[in-house]
């Protein structure tokens, strides 16, 4: 979906969300940016509730309540970038990826319906490499050590039991790995807490003070699943 507003194009940067408030709904959603240009921003999402359905159903003209940009955002990609994304974790990473070149995007879904969207990535300056878990048996974790090697740093966005298996290769290479962070979110905005989430720092808000972390960061108490 395309959001007109250039007030949130021009500030957002990749790894940032927006907050969304749908009707009849009584918590905003958080989105990832999947692109922006200066006058609008793109979202990805999947229906799965009630609250994406009567999104999916917004047509053209129609306003949206929007709190955003919000969070962190990624640091610099750098030289040699490794993107590594799960379902719907493409979406901050494919911002990410539009705003550099000569890296590796590694994109993992779980049905060949889904390979559908890796004609909308903007990856014209990176390789891509699919993995379809339903043909193959494979998940991106699977490959992901035969290309690690000579990569500079690590981007990961995807369900939790991604950054999981993640774990094993990720805690062995000298590069940083820095992953999106989804939580469930009240606010948005750094005050309710909900979306807290263990740090060997301690508790930190995904919303204000990620959602983008150092994967080194996260603490096993963290997962949800
Ligand atoms: S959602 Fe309220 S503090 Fe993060």
């Amino acid at each position: 979906m395309e959001i007109e507003s250039p007030e949130i194009a021009s500030a957002s940067a990749p790894g940032e969300f927006i907050h969304i408030a749908i009707e009849e709904r009584p918590l905003r959603r958080p989105i990832s940016i999947f692109r922006a240009s200066d006058t609008a921003v793109s979202i990805l999402f999947r229906v799965r509730g009630k609250g994406t359905n009567i999104l999916g159903k917004k047509r053209e003209k129609e306003e949206l309540d929007i709190l955003g940009p919000l969070g962190n955002g990624f640091p610099e990609p750098g030289k040699n970038p490794l993107f590594i994304a799960g379902g719907m974790g493409a979406a901050p990473l494919n911002y990410l990826a539009s705003i550099c070149s000569g890296g590796l995007f590694i994109y993992g879904f779980k049905s060949e319906c889904e390979s559908e969207l890796t004609r909308h990535l903007d990856l014209k300056n990176h390789r891509l490499l699919t993995v379809c878990e339903e043909k193959t048996g494979d998940c991106v974790t699977d490959i992901l050590h035969k290309h690690v090697k000579n990569k500079g740093n690590i981007f990961a966005a995807g369900p939790q039991a991604m950054f999981k298996s993640l774990t094993p290769v990720c805690k062995t290479v000298s590069q940083k790995t820095y992953v999106s962070w989804e939580e469930r979110m009240g606010c948005g905005t750094g005050l309710c807490q909900a979306c807290a989430v263990k740090t060997v720092d301690g508790y930190k808000n995904t919303c204000s003070e990620g959602p983008v972390f150092r994967f080194d960061e996260i603490t096993e108490e963290a997962y949800h699943d």
